[in-house]
């Protein structure tokens, strides 16, 4: 079993954005990688909990641009970010209560919204965003 790893084809073309997004891949696939080696539960738990406050602060920084360039589709978007915070805080319960048998589930299903919201929500912002004023921060330089 692999996970997705980065690739250029998510880039949305905002720089801060799409260093989030790498970052979060990068925890995804550090906490599997620690798993899989046979880290302790506790390793593996802060990272998680590294993971979902990183996620929230993603979020919120996504909303933050959202609102600015006056998307029309925010509600909508956050409402996607609140359905998968609520369902990680269901799968990290089941996890304090099952054990690290469901981590290698959990982790799967982190990699697969992360890459499929990226490629369909997050572009569809990214796109509206194009032909709007940007801090010059947030624009990227590639
Ligand atoms: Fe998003
Ligand atoms: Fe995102």
């Amino acid at each position: 079993m692999s996970l997705a790893e980065w690739d250029g084809k998510y880039l949305i073309g905002v720089a801060e954005i799409d260093a989030h997004h790498q970052h979060l891949f990068k925890l995804i696939q550090q906490a599997f990688d620690d798993y899989s080696k046979g880290s302790s539960d506790q390793v593996v738990r802060t990272l998680l909990d590294e993971l979902m406050e990183y996620a929230a602060y993603h979020f919120a920084a996504e909303e933050i641009l959202m609102g600015e360039i006056g998307y029309p589709k925010l509600l909508e978007h956050s409402a996607e970010h609140t359905l998968f915070s609520d369902k990680v805080k269901e799968m990290m319960d089941l996890y304090e209560s099952i054990g690290s048998s469901v981590l290698t589930s959990i982790l799967i299903f982190l990699n697969a919204w992360l890459t499929q919201h990226i490629l369909q929500k997050d572009m569809d912002y990214a796109r509206y965003c194009k032909d709007r004023p940007l801090a010059p921060s947030k624009i990227a330089t590639a």
